[in-house]
């Protein structure tokens, strides 16, 4: 084969068989670089004879621009076969399964909350909201309680040092922050979080309640008892159900009851009503002369142990999925 033509085809041989792109330059020199094969016959031309330097200088072009052609041809195919590998590297198999977050479910005692609200909802009670960090003003001395009375004992609830803050010990404080917006006639429920120091299977340091407030000229004792029945006949999806009226005492109801519904052979107390006192509606600018009313408050997590056969009220708060998952 004529050197020329061999030559060219010595390099594309080298050229195909390299992977690698620096090596590739590397090899180019060899042909193309100042030193290189092909540009060494190129100088050799000068001393030739001008016929045949014409002729030799058109082959070793041909030449040249073939082996450039090569050299091009496997930058791109290189260039080409790096990009296919990352592409490869990197793919996403989009069609697989997620793994999913759960979708979650409501808290045995958020659902009850929820459900009393409802109840409650519709028949014309509004649901109302206060601080769970109160004053002692709301907290007890607007609600008739004197200063002497036990509930206001450092180890009943509490306290937040340096202020006259402490953690509500109920939800009736809301009664207060309610009436003092709002003018009667008014009917609301109000659940939130309550404290108090307090801690055994049927005792939590922290609990819920649900506080309700019915203020009109002419609301009874009777509508108290009327409205509480049906409300827990309903909640446990029993007309049967019985229910109690125990006489009791609140600082801020006369008369006052604890609410006990019958369970089995037993009877469990479930909560707490009676009038709103006078002296409540007068610390609120309500004239007690027009204007009277009932209250109450369930524990809503007695309700939620109740409802669904729950032994331990410590169970509510331990978070174990295998206890919640049994709700949703
Ligand atoms: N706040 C009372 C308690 O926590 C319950 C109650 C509410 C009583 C409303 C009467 C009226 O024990």
């Amino acid at each position: 084969m004529d050197p020329l033509d061999s030559l060219q085809a010595e390099a594309v041989a080298e050229f195909a068989a390299i992977d690698d792109p620096d090596l590739l330059e590397q090899v180019k020199a060899r042909y193309l670089g100042k030193q290189g094969l092909i540009t060494e016959r190129m100088k050799a031309l000068g001393g030739m004879e001008p016929e045949a330097r014409k002729a030799e200088g058109a082959r070793i072009n041909r030449v040249k621009t073939g082996v450039e052609e090569a050299l091009n041809a496997r930058r791109e195919a290189l260039r080409e076969a790096a990009l296919a590998q990352q592409l490869a590297a990197e793919a996403l198999d989009v069609s697989l399964p997620g793994r999913g977050t759960g979708a979650g479910g409501w808290h045995p005692v958020s659902r009850v909350r929820e459900r009393v609200c409802e109840l409650f909802a519709g028949i014309g009670f509004e649901v109302a909201d206060g601080p769970e960090i109160e004053t002692d003003f709301f907290n007890f001395t607007a609600l008739n309680t004197p200063d002497d009375h036990p509930a206001r004992s450092m180890h009943d609830t509490f306290y937040i040092e340096g202020s006259d803050r402490l953690l509500r010990t109920h939800t009736s404080p809301i009664q207060v922050r309610y009436m003092q917006a709002h003018q009667p006639p008014l009917r609301i429920v109000a659940p939130g979080r309550v404290y108090r120091v307090d801690s055994d299977a049927t005792h939590s340091p922290m609990f819920h309640q649900i506080e309700g407030l019915w203020v009109d000229r002419d609301v009874s004792f009777a509508d108290l008892k009327g409205v509480v029945t049906q409300f827990l006949q309903r909640f446990f999806e029993r007309e049967d159900l019985q229910v109690r009226f125990r006489p009791s005492f609140f600082p801020f109801t006369e008369p006052s009851a604890e609410i006990d519904m019958a369970w089995g052979d037993r009877w469990l107390e479930i909560g707490g009503c009676g009038m709103v006192h006078p002296n409540v509606l007068r610390h609120v600018n309500i004239d007690p002369e027009e204007f009277r009313g009932f209250a109450f408050g369930f524990g809503i997590d007695r309700l939620a142990m109740l409802r669904y056969g729950v032994r331990d009220l410590r169970l509510f708060y331990e978070n174990d999925l295998r206890f919640l998952r049994q709700f949703v």
